[in-house]
């Protein structure tokens, strides 16, 4: 393989720039030339590459975002967006593609790889909901970012003897809510995974109040419910003074944790070795600390368990 290119698709997730200046890196080590696909499958479409050098990845391995622009691709779902792609990439000849992102970017990937084009997935989604990883791209940093901002609105809460109500990303998972809930001390976690009911989470708080705590903060993944309804209502049944925060996108933002850019450059360089080994269709994940390489049919077919041991020792401990 004398020729390939990388993208990145879907959600930016901090660490993303890392892996791709791992794949160019590598790839320039064996003597082959890396094109950077702009604003991710839409980039394929209009043929929007540009040849990558050592130096432009330079300065890149500590920023959030990612350099190569990213894009949610509604054409390239289409078989006429798809053959678009495969006529630009073989125009280009680019024989191989390493597409860097979440669940739509490894289904993206899959259409090409049948299109008879190698791809290699990198799991990069704050979302961590991606099956046979333990951990995507991203994940690591944005969880920090939220117990960060949970650590600042404890403060608030105690001084103001208030419930607060946080809603954290996570699309149709409760991986990030779970994680964070638990880093932060969250007296409630509700994730999309387990069924919930507000009355008993007033109770909880109630019981809490008595007992002299002076605040009581709940992680609500946003697929669970309606963060602001749910404050409407433990204000109505307990009487408590209640705020929402809604965390939204600076969640996605900022610079990477070092785990995610390590995780970020593990990925990447290993991408790159079995791209020219024309391996097809693969994901890469970290499982127990080692690299494993799964099929991307395989990936897409399975979903990630929410990690219950980590629920049931939440539950205990924000008794
Ligand atoms: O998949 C990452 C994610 O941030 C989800 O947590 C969230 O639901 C979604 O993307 C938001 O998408 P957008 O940035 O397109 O609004």
């Amino acid at each position: 393989m004398n020729r390939i290119g990388v993208l990145t698709s879907g959600g930016d997730a901090p660490g993303m720039n890392a892996a791709v200046r791992a794949i160019v890196r590598k790839a320039i080590h064996y003597g082959i030339e890396i094109y950077g696909v702009h604003r991710g499958f839409m980039g394929l479409i209009n043929s929007d590459f540009v040849k990558l050098d050592i130096s432009s990845v330079g300065d890149i391995i500590h920023r959030g975002g990612t350099t190569l622009l990213t894009a949610r691709c509604d054409e390239f779902k289409t078989e006429e967006g798809q053959r678009k792609a495969l006529k630009n990439l073989e125009a280009f000849g680019i024989e191989g593609i390493i597409v860097i992102g979440g669940d739509g970017s490894l289904r993206g990937a899959n259409a090409l790889s049948k299109l008879g084009i190698p791809t290699i997935g990198i799991p990069a989604t704050i979302d961590n909901d991606i099956a046979f990883t333990d951990n995507c791209i991203g994940f690591d940093t944005a969880a920090n970012t939220v117990v960060d901002a949970l650590n600042k609105v404890r403060d608030t809460a105690t001084s103001h003897e208030r419930t607060f109500i946080i809603e954290v990303m996570g699309r149709r998972a409760g991986h990030l809510a779970l994680y964070t809930g638990l880093a932060s001390g969250a007296e409630t976690i509700l994730v999309p995974e387990i069924p919930f009911d507000l009355n008993a989470v007033c109770d909880k708080i109630e019981k809490g109040y008595i007992r002299g705590k002076l605040h009581s903060i709940i992680v609500v993944a946003e697929g669970a419910a309606n963060s602001m309804e749910v404050g409407k209502v433990i204000q109505e049944k307990t009487g408590l003074e209640t705020r929402v925060i809604i965390l939204g996108h600076l969640q996605r933002g900022g610079n990477p944790s070092a785990y995610d850019r390590i995780l970020a450059s593990r990925f990447g360089g290993k991408a790159v070795d079995l791209i020219i080994q024309n391996t097809k269709d693969k994901m890469l994940g970290l499982i127990n600390g080692e690299l494993v390489i799964t099929d991307i049919e395989k990936v897409l077919s399975a979903t990630k368990p929410l990690d219950m041991e980590l629920y049931q020792l939440s539950d205990v401990l924000s008794f």
